[in-house]
């Protein structure tokens, strides 16, 4: 990091020394493999740090809050304002950045109702330049593709990973593959990954068919990788941790709630809080738990079947597109996130999501289906007593309404289905003053 880079950079208050560690066997990989695997036991990578010394604690959380009122551009990134708990790029190399995190924290009074909480909030990463948390990883992964010098980057995607990749790939000068699963991702992501310039392939295969294909052609192409196996990506994603609980003036809350598809974000928010504890910048960690749709739960089943020791891959199938994922590539992080803050692993139906994305539409906050899930779990976890009714709870909302408008529609065009009273479908009128009364009387003073 340029010192130029920033007014108020503190070079000795970073968290230690980056290194990649093997997940499984604990090597210090200097060499990974193309697809971020260890070359000797193949399991996941993940950034750790050689402390020199801790930080103190008040001198980080002074240092990031400063940050907050400079206008250097790594200052105003949401992300590399916490730069000294993460990988520092050399000398003299910027980061590419969109202004990404800085996400607010929305209170959730409807929806805290109908779940049967006292309070509720949500983390809205949708709130991020592409409309999606996956812009908080993608400033990290994509700055170190361009210090190692490559041309192009690649990802197989859901939709989301794949508008965030091709916008910083855009705005870095480079190039960008997109392997998408054909006529399964939301029309507002497709439709950006084409804005942002990218080569887009629609491929005939799901999620987990585009993930192979893209193993496959990084082997033979020199292409850097920015799907979540990255480690990188999560270092920058695990920053939302880090800006939600200064939000909250470094008060963990009972619970946070996250979405689970590749099981990316809730690895990195749980070595977020992980981290944070260790560096005494918090007193506990919040639980964490995961939520999956019903049709894509691999690891609600790993977890009830095997007590997280194995994944068996599902065929994935669900209306929450962005979690249509049956063989998730960080569930052994998951794990140990799920097994060291004692959080829940839960899934959840079709229906109850539906229902609960309106409902946070409702509240004016508005969030795309793969969102909805936590609060559809939160409810679940209410009723099985697991979130007590005073207990304070985070949900983490990971993607834009604007994302998936035909899910939206739809759903409020659902004249058949059972509950109507969320549901606002347009309505049709003579372009006459009377018919607007007319309506208005019969909805009630
Ligand atoms: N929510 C949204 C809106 C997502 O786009 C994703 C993943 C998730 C939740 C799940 O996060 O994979 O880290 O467990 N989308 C990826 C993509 C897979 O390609 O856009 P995860």
């Amino acid at each position: 990091m340029p010192a130029e880079a920033g007014v108020t950079h503190l070079p000795d208050a970073t968290i230690g020394v980056p290194y990649l560690r093997c997940i499984g066997c604990d090597a210090d990989v200097t060499a990974p493999t193309e697809d971020f695997a260890c070359p000797g036991c193949g399991d996941r990578l993940e950034v750790a740090y050689r402390r020199r010394g801790a930080p103190d604690a008040d001198v980080l959380k002074t240092l990031w809050h400063a940050r907050k009122v400079s206008s250097a551009p790594t200052d105003l990134s949401g992300v590399w304002r916490f730069r000294e708990a993460l990988p520092i790029l050399p000398a003299g190399a910027a980061p590419v950045t969109l202004r990404e995190g800085n996400t607010p924290i929305y209170p959730l009074a409807r929806c805290a109702k109908s779940a049967g909480v006292d309070a509720l909030l949500a983390k809205h990463q949708g709130m991020n330049p592409t409309g999606s948390f996956k812009d908080t990883g993608m400033t990290t992964a994509l700055s170190m593709a361009r210090v190692k010098g490559f041309q192009w980057v690649g990802c197989a995607s859901t939709g989301n990973t794949s508008a965030s990749m091709a916008a910083y790939a855009a705005h870095a000068g480079m190039r960008a593959l997109v392997l998408i699963p054909e006529g399964k991702i939301a029309w507002g992501k497709l439709s950006q990954s084409l804005d942002y310039a990218a080569i887009t392939c629609q491929l005939k295969t799901d999620f987990d068919g585009c993930v192979r294909v893209l193993g496959e052609a990084i082997r033979r192409f020199p292409l850097y990788l920015l799907n979540s196996v990255n480690p990188y990506r999560l270092e920058g994603q695990k920053t939302t941790a880090y800006e939600m609980m200064e939000q909250l003036a470094w008060e963990p809350p009972d619970h946070v709630i996250v979405p689970g598809g590749n099981l990316g974000n809730s690895s990195a928010l749980g070595k977020g809080f992980r981290e944070m504890l260790a560096l005494g910048l918090i007193r506990k960690l919040p639980r964490l738990s995961i939520i999956q749709a019903r049709g894509a739960n691999p690891l609600v089943r790993s977890m009830k079947e095997f007590a997280g020791e194995r994944m068996e891959p599902v065929r994935a199938e669900t209306r929450a597109t962005a979690i249509r994922i049956g063989n998730p590539a960080s569930w052994k992080k998951a794990v140990a996130v799920l097994r060291e803050t004692g959080g829940a692993c839960e899934d959840v139906s079709e229906e109850e999501i539906g229902v609960a994305k309106a409902e946070i539409g409702a509240d004016g906050v508005g969030c795309e289906p793969a969102s909805a899930v936590t609060l559809a779990g939160l409810k679940n976890l209410v009723r099985s007593g697991f979130v007590k009714r005073g207990e304070s709870v985070v949900l983490v909302l990971t993607g834009h309404c604007l994302k998936d408008p035909e899910y939206t529609m739809d759903f409020h065009r659902d004249a058949a289905a059972g509950d109507q009273s969320l549901r606002k479908p347009p309505v049709l009128l003579d372009a006459d003053p009377a018919a607007v009364i007319d309506l208005l009387n019969r909805m009630g003073m």
